[in-house]
Formats: C-alpha cells, structure tokens, sequence
C-alpha cells in the first residue's frame, strides 16, 4: 500500500449535527487508493500556532470526480480550526492509512452497526457493499433524537433503525438491543463505537454460533484449518470486525502512542488496525486500559 502526502482543497464544510462537520475534499490520489475502515492524518493548524497531525477516518470516496469526505466532531483547538476552512482553502493530508474493512466475497447480508460518532468509519463500506450488490442494514445507537445522523447522508438502499438512550426516537435503549433481531440474518457484521459497545458486540459474536447453531463463513466448502487468528485471512471470514478509535502520535507505527491489548500482545491500532477481528482484542484489557477515546 503507497501512502501519499497531498494537499487536499475544501470543496464544502457542512455542520450536518450540533458541533459535528461534514468536509468534502479534492483529493484525487487519496479518494482513488482508500478503503473504507482507512484513515488520513491532516496537518491542523490553529490559532496559537500550534501544528499536528490528527487522525480522522476516510467517510466516503468518489473515485470519479476524486473527492474524499470526512465526517468529525468538534472537540479540541485543531478540529475547531479545522470547521471553520473555508471552500478552496487548502489541508496537508497523509495517508490512506491503516488496515481498513474486508468484505468476505461470499456474504450477502452485511450488519454495520454504529454508537454515535462511530457512523462515519462504517459509512464508507455501506457503499463498498452495495456496489458489490449486497444488502446493508445499518443500526445505529446514540443519546438523543437532536443526534441521529441524518438519513438524507445514506444511500437509499440502506435499511436504517435508530436507537436512543432517552427513547426520544427509534428504540428505546442501546444499540446493542437491536443487534440480535439481525445476527441470524447477518453474514457479517462491522462495527464501530465507544469501546463498552463494541465489547458487548464482541461478547454476542462470540456466542452467536452457540445460540443460532450457524457455521462460520467458510466452513461450507469443507471446513479446512482455521486460518490464524490476525491473519489477512482470518480478518477477512471474521463474523465481528471492528474499528478502533484511539488518539495517535505518529499514525504510521513507530511511536506506539496508539497501543491496544490483542490477544497475541500489544497492537497498533494506526498499523494492524484502526480494524481488527473482534477475536483478535483483548477486551477486558482494553476497556480497563482505555484512555483518551474520542
Ligand atoms: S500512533 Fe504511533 S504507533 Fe500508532
């Protein structure tokens, strides 16, 4: 995979929630390499002079008119200057980075399920799986009615169900309610949230052959070995792959800032994630240990 450095000019900036912006940027080289789960890290300026790069996922790509969209909450000095660009002014971006999404050729029925924010790294795989005429059912979990993203910024093909936790809209409850309507209809699922979530949801995988008595995917065709676990393989027939969120130094693997606990040892979530197969986390070690989560 070829990392690119560009200067990606700002097409649009939307605010499309409270204090959370959609950008659209030219970004031609960027747009035509990514997958979606990838990531870019931008060079951020702000008002005190202060520079550094900030990781933000890659939400959607259009390899036809080479435009790259990133979807982001407001939340410090950097992004703060970053929603107030305006149209033609010009980011440093880096990337694409990390390991993104993968689609097993064979599932047909694909889950994407998102805790607030968490909708913008999903996203762009909803579109992946579409082209390749797969069905997308997308739950997405947050607090309150005034943070539901817009369904106006989904394909129309995209079955879409909301929960919140004030029961002002959609379910009543968490996200994670809504996930076992869906886990016998699944091939795969894809997720991407605050950390607590994305545990329960890899607590559910992990029982779901139990419960439903399904094989995993691939076990048809004569089973053969399992492949090991962190394997590109492995990822690919994972029921549960999950986007990880931590802050970063370095983005490209040498600072180890952006440490989590995997079952094999530590993991790079810039370098062997932001995505990694559910199995492949150690769960308890990562929630106890987690800092500085978005
Ligand atoms: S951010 Fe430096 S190793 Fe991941």
């Amino acid at each position: 995979m070829t990392m690119r450095l560009v200067d990606a000019e700002l097409l649009e900036s939307r605010e499309i929630l409270p204090g959370q912006f959609l950008q659209h940027y030219h970004a031609p080289a960027l747009a035509t390499a990514a997958r979606a789960g990838q990531f870019v890290h931008v060079r951020t300026g702000d008002w005190s002079g202060l520079v550094l790069r900030r990781p933000f996922t890659i939400n959607t790509v259009d390899r036809a008119t080479g435009v790259l969209s990133i979807h982001f909450r407001e939340v410090g000095r950097g992004t703060a200057w970053m929603s107030r660009l305006r149209a033609g002014e010009q980011l440093s971006m880096l990337g694409p980075l990390g390991q993104g999404f993968q689609l097993d050729p064979r599932s047909r029925h694909v889950l994407l399920v998102a805790g607030g924010l968490g909708v913008a790294d999903v996203r762009m795989l909803a579109d992946e799986a579409l082209a390749d005429g797969r069905q997308v059912v997308l739950l997405y979990g947050c607090r309150a009615a005034s943070e539901v993203y817009p369904s106006s910024l989904l394909p129309d093909e995209v079955e879409y169900l909301v929960a919140t936790e004030d029961g002002s809209v959609g379910h009543h409850g968490l996200v994670t309610d809504l996930v076992t309507d869906y886990e016998a209809w699944a091939d795969q699922a894809f997720a991407c949230g605050p950390l607590p979530m994305l545990a329960a949801l890899a607590r559910l995988a992990a029982g779901r052959k139990a419960r439903l008595g399904v094989a995993t995917l691939g076990r048809k065709r004569g089973g053969g070995r399992p492949a090991v676990i962190g394997s590109p393989a492995a990822r690919r027939k994972a029921f549960l792959q999950v986007a990880l969120e931590q802050h970063m130094g370095c983005a490209v693997g040498a600072c180890l800032g952006c440490a989590v606990w995997g079952v094999a040892g530590p993991q790079r979530v810039c370098r062997e994630g932001p995505v990694f197969a559910a199995d492949e986390i150690d769960w308890e070690a990562t929630v106890g240990g987690a800092t500085g989560k978005r």
